[in-house]
């Protein structure tokens, strides 16, 4: 759209500029002659001089008065104006023009300083009076001098049909090579930017897809201990998703639930373990009830975690989705009531990344067999989250779990370990 806006705008200046110059270049050449026969009459001096300076409606000299109705004889010539110094209309072939003045006029201006001007007019002007019928026309300022002085000007109206036309071609030709050359631009320009955005698009998707395999990676890392987890970390990643996605339904969570925060979630669940990395075998595949002290050791897992993304995260510029990572292995083991670990946050304190992993993580947990217990049956999962509604889980979220269990179900029963 910009590369459009862009070889549009260059296109239109391009084209008024050339179409400008070659009509200007047009008219210069056609009125070559005109101020060679001004000069003429500038040729009885001191009588011309005197006219010049008198007031409108003094008579030429009779010989160049014959001069001027002569020219309008010439070619297609149908009007002559002398203008005085002060802009006011000294003669004319039409009479009732005489003794107007007009010092508006910016082609007289122009003219009156020395300049030949020559310009297309439509004849509307008040100055035109009763040239109406003429239609457009060719109107040429030619400045009258007197030992190198201006001392008027005088104004030749030309209706050349011929030439209207050949400067209408012109434009028309003008206009068609500067559109035709913006078109291949644009379209050189539009296949350069598109080439470039696909293999850009191309590269970003490769660094994603790597960044997903590095992360699952990273993740199986810890869970390579903990032989029994299975397909421990798929399941929660899509339970943390189904509960994110119903919960942005709600107008409560609508906005905190951007599609791109769902997202970071789901790239950032499967690490919410990544700190079991430094708890030993011993503890994680342990059949009975942990000491106290070994819970100890366990519980360290989500502080233990959250430091070693926070050492990577140190080395990145910009935002990425490592900080709800952070958040979400730090907090994951918090509980809604305040009795959770490692700080022991209640309710809204806990952030709702950690509050939805927490019963993704659990219903896994439940429905799945472990060193220390076998596997529950969906209902009694189902009882044991809602016995925890308001106690271990946040109500919201256990609301989105009853309003999504059968795609649990579906989940639990597609990933089986
Ligand atoms: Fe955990």
């Amino acid at each position: 759209m910009i590369i459009f806006a862009v070889v549009l705008a260059v296109s239109i200046a391009l084209g008024f500029t050339i179409s400008r110059q070659v009509t200007d270049h047009l008219i210069r050449s056609h009125i070559g002659m005109f101020p060679f026969l001004v000069k003429h009459i500038t040729r009885n001096q001191p009588q011309i001089l005197d006219f010049f300076q008198s007031p409108a409606g003094n008579p030429l000299p009779a010989e160049v008065e014959q001069f001027l109705n002569d020219l309008t004889h010439f070619g297609t010539v149908f009007r002559v104006k002398v203008w005085a110094a002060d802009a006011t209309v000294l003669w004319s072939n039409n009479p009732e023009q005489i003794g107007q003045r007009f010092p508006e006029n910016k082609n007289f201006q122009a003219s009156i300083q020395g300049e030949v001007r020559a310009v297309v007019k439509n004849l509307a002007e008040r100055e035109n009076r009763g040239d109406q019928g003429y239609g457009k026309a060719l109107s040429i300022y030619i400045p009258a001098l007197i030992d190198g002085q201006t001392v008027g000007v005088v104004e030749i109206y030309e209706s050349d049909r011929d030439l209207f036309i050949q400067i209408a071609r012109n434009n028309r030709m003008v206009w068609l090579t500067v559109l035709f050359a913006g078109a291949i631009l644009y379209l050189t320009l539009f296949g350069i930017f598109l080439n470039a955005h696909r293999r850009q698009k191309k590269a970003s998707q490769q660094l994603i897809e790597t960044q997903d395999v590095t992360i699952l990676a990273l993740a199986h890392q810890a869970e390579i201990h903990d032989l029994q987890t299975g397909y421990h970390l798929e399941r929660t990643t899509l339970y943390l998703q189904i509960l994110a996605e119903e919960l942005a339904r709600s107008s409560t969570y609508q906005l905190e639930l951007s599609p791109a925060v769902i997202d970071e979630m789901v790239k950032a669940a499967p690490l919410h373990d990544i700190g079991k990395v430094g708890v030993s075998d011993a503890i994680l595949r342990k059949p009975g009830k942990l000491t106290d002290e070994e819970f100890a050791t366990m519980q360290r897992h989500c502080e233990d975690g959250a430091a070693i993304l926070k050492r990577a995260e140190a080395k990145l510029s910009f935002h990425s989705f490592l900080s709800r990572a952070i958040e979400l292995i730090l907090y994951h083991h918090e509980k809604w009531n305040g009795q959770g670990y490692p700080h022991g946050l209640k309710q809204l304190e806990i952030p709702l990344s950690a509050r939805i992993m927490a019963l993704a993580d659990v219903y896994d947990a439940l429905r799945s067999e472990r060193y220390y217990k076998e596997a529950f049956a969906h209902q009694e999962c189902r009882r044991i989250i809602l016995e925890e509604r308001g106690a271990h889980f946040d109500p919201a979220v256990v609301d989105a779990f009853l309003a999504r269990e059968q795609d649990f179900v579906a989940v639990s029963e597609q990933y089986v370990d």
